[in-house]
């Protein structure tokens, strides 16, 4: 049987091997693993911060932080992300069963920083693999809940089948959570909201002047959500993007990750709108 042993002396550059404790299928080509290793304590990874997962002979690619343990967990000894196979890496992630051994570096980049957001309504706006790096968001509100105001969950996705973590959707709307829903593409039977997910923002109750939103999934759609809510009257730099670049060292090494004046993984990827938003207008950045 593969151990998972950190070695002795490891540093941002070295990848430790972790074993796949779990592995949850959360749709056809998306899965949930949970990570731990035999060796220490884990890394301290807070929501929106990124790993550096290696699929030892294929690859390494950056995958966020998608679950918080909850209080007297036994998840607090293991990492959890989830990820899409869309090539050859993020497929050798998706297929690794339980027990195979992959790297790990990290935690890099910024992250949510949810706790500024206290006292504020929360908005959340996610679009399809964008509702991963934002589930420790929703789980960190909800485990502080008195905290914060309003919370609203806008959630997009190609079909009903695509949608990710659907049981925690319907938990999550009984905890009081104002959960929106949209598909691109209805299949028989579906009865919600057909279209664009800043299209559920009318619908969604909150105080402009005293909210903070939390947006991700592709280019497009964050720059779509965030005119929305600039036009519903959140400042820019209260609304808060993740940003996506190709990566290779993770830590602001290499500059493979430019954008603009950014590197992705160093500056971002959670920045603010006054930060984003020039950016994300310019095509060929
Ligand atoms: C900070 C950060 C956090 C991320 N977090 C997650 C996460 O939590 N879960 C997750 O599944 N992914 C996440 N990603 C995206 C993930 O890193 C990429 O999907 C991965 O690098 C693709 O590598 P690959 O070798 O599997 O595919 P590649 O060979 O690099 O790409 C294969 C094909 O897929 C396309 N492609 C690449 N990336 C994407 C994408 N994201 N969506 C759609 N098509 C794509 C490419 O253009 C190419 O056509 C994150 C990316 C960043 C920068
Ligand atoms: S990936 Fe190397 S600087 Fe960002």
């Amino acid at each position: 049987m593969s151990t998972a042993t950190a070695p002795a002396v490891a540093g941002p550059a070295v990848p430790q091997p972790y074993r796949v404790v779990s592995r949850r299928a959360d749709t056809v080509d998306t899965v949930t693993v949970e990570l731990a290793h035999d060796a220490g304590p884990l890394p301290a990874f807070a929501p929106g911060q990124f790993a550096m997962l290696t699929a030892y002979g294929i690859g390494e690619v950056p995958i966020s932080l998608s679950g918080l343990p909850g209080p007297g967990d036994d998840r607090a000894r293991r990492l959890t992300h989830t990820l899409r196979a869309v090539g050859a890496v993020t497929r050798a992630l998706h297929a690794a069963a339980p027990g195979t051994v992959i790297g790990v570096r990290g935690p890099f980049g910024t992250g949510w920083d949810v706790a500024s957001a206290a006292g504020q309504d929360i908005v959340i706006v996610a679009g399809g693999i964008g509702l991963a790096p934002l589930r420790p968001v929703l789980q960190a509100v909800l485990s502080d809940r008195s905290r914060f105001g309003n919370v609203v969950l806008l959630v997009g996705a190609r079909t009903p089948a695509d949608l990710l973590y659907p049981d925690e959707l319907l938990r999550w709307g009984t905890a009081g959570v104002q959960v929106g829903i949209t598909v691109d593409r209805p299949a028989d039977g579906w009865s919600g909201h057909v279209g664009v997910v800043p299209g559920l923002l009318p619908l969604a109750r909150f105080d402009p002047a005293r909210s903070v939103a939390f947006v991700c999934g592709p280019e497009v759609m964050m720059r779509f959500t965030a005119r929305a809510l600039l036009d519903r009257g959140l400042p820019a730099a209260r609304v808060r993007v993740s940003l996506e670049r190709s990566m290779r060292c993770g830590a602001g090494w290499c500059g493979h990750c430019q954008l603009g004046p950014l590197l992705v993984c160093r500056d971002g990827p959670v920045v603010d709108y006054t930060v984003a938003g020039p950016l994300l207008t310019v095509r060929e950045l």
